[in-house]
């Protein structure tokens, strides 16, 4: 979603509302082949493209590159399953962001959908492998083949993030987890509702 170009990075009008620039997102991803090209970047990818916005970009008369991945919302309550196969036939990896349910901080979290790592299936899994919560939704999430990008700023937890590749979930877990998707964003954007390109109108 593009803004009116200036020093402001969410330009706004007398009234507080947010100015939109005309979004080309065909033209912005030439501009991006362009950068791959230039050696500026070794791979291109998208996020937060809904179905629409990708088969837009994989159907684009000379495309040159197809995204390599899409970065989009991807934890226990929101699991993405139709857009998740949609990326899966087209070679599209997948980059779960918020794979932990979000620091919850009111500004721009949906706090209605509830607290991810309190989830008591994801705690009861977890005792079983002497893991978190967190390493549960971790582990998950890339047994899945969704990456992930859990944000911590303790050096504690930044490391317990790691510690995931020692255990495996059962396919019935995997399925337990699975039944846990609430099909609710935390990361809504609502504030962008009105955008010609706002992503999450759609189905997915
Ligand atoms: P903190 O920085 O204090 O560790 P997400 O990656 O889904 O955006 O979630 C980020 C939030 O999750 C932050 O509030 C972060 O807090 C917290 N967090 C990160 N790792 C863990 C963990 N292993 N256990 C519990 N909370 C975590």
């Amino acid at each position: 979603m593009a803004f009116k170009p200036g020093d402001a990075i969410y330009p706004k009008d007398e009234n507080g509302k947010i100015i939109y620039h005309e979004t080309d997102l065909c033209a912005t991803w030439e501009a991006m082949e362009a950068c791959k090209d230039a050696g500026l970047a070794k791979s291109i990818g998208v996020s937060n493209f809904n179905r629409r916005q990708l088969e837009m970009i994989l159907n684009k008369p000379g495309l040159k590159y197809k995204p390599v991945s899409n970065q989009v919302e991807c934890h226990p309550y929101f699991t993405q399953p139709k857009l998740l196969e949609f990326c899966r036939q087209h070679d599209i990896v997948i980059v779960g962001y918020s794979p932990l349910g979000t620091s919850r901080d009111e500004t721009w979290v949906n706090v209605s959908s509830p607290p991810l790592l309190k989830d008591p299936v994801l705690n009861a899994i977890g005792k079983k492998y002497n893991k978190t919560a967190a390493q549960v939704a971790l582990r998950f999430s890339i047994q899945r083949g969704v990456v992930v990008i859990p944000k911590s700023f303790n050096p504690q937890r930044i490391k317990e993030n790691f510690q995931i590749f020692d255990f495996s979930l059962t396919e019935k877990e995997m399925k337990e987890i699975e039944a846990l998707n609430k099909n609710v964003r935390y990361v809504e954007l609502l504030m962008w509702r009105d955008h010609p390109e706002y992503p999450f109108s759609d189905e997915y």
